[in-house]
């Protein structure tokens, strides 16, 4: 299989992949590592970053952008994207295809169709938004990253 998404310079096959994450736990930096692992695995340039900590650079050339954060909610209802306000302040996303990933204990509920909506109004092309629950990160953030690696 090949990447779906081509990459638009550099070496053929070097997609460029930035992973940026919210955290408060490690739950979704965790999950962060483990999708850029997987990135990595396929032969993508990958880099990681806290949403603190983003290089402007890097982000202006990713093929690809991964963005991250945990769910905050009533556990019932009321799921939304935590620490909106930090992931807003992410650079605006304008022409690049996003993958949103999220964490969550139980019930993410439409939480990851919300963080969707929250990136597509900061100009991205969200191309798969889903919650990987925190118990199993190890084979839900490896199976979301080869979805959006390798869709056909
Ligand atoms: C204030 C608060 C609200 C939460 N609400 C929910 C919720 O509604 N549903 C759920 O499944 N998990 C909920 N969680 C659990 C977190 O989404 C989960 O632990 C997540 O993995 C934390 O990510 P982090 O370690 O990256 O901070 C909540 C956690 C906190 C602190």
């Amino acid at each position: 299989m090949s990447p779906r998404i081509e990459p638009s310079s550099g070496e053929p096959n070097k997609l460029k992949v930035v992973i940026i994450h919210q955290s408060r736990t490690g739950n979704t930096r965790r999950a962060a590592e483990l999708i850029g692992g997987a990135a990595k695995a396929t032969g993508a340039t990958v880099a990681v970053r806290p949403v603190t900590n983003i290089d402007m650079s890097e982000l202006a050339e990713a093929d690809l952008v991964f963005v991250g954060t945990w769910v905050d909610g009533l556990i019932l209802f009321g799921q939304k994207p935590g620490d909106a306000t930090k992931v807003r302040g992410i650079p605006k996303l304008w022409n690049k295809r996003v993958a949103a990933f999220m964490t969550h204990a139980v019930n993410p509920g439409n939480a990851a169709a919300r963080f969707a909506g929250l990136l597509e109004a900061q100009g991205a092309d969200v191309v798969a938004a889903r919650s990987l629950n925190r118990r199993r990160l190890d084979t839900e953030a490896a199976e979301f990253a080869a979805e959006v690696l390798f869709s056909t």
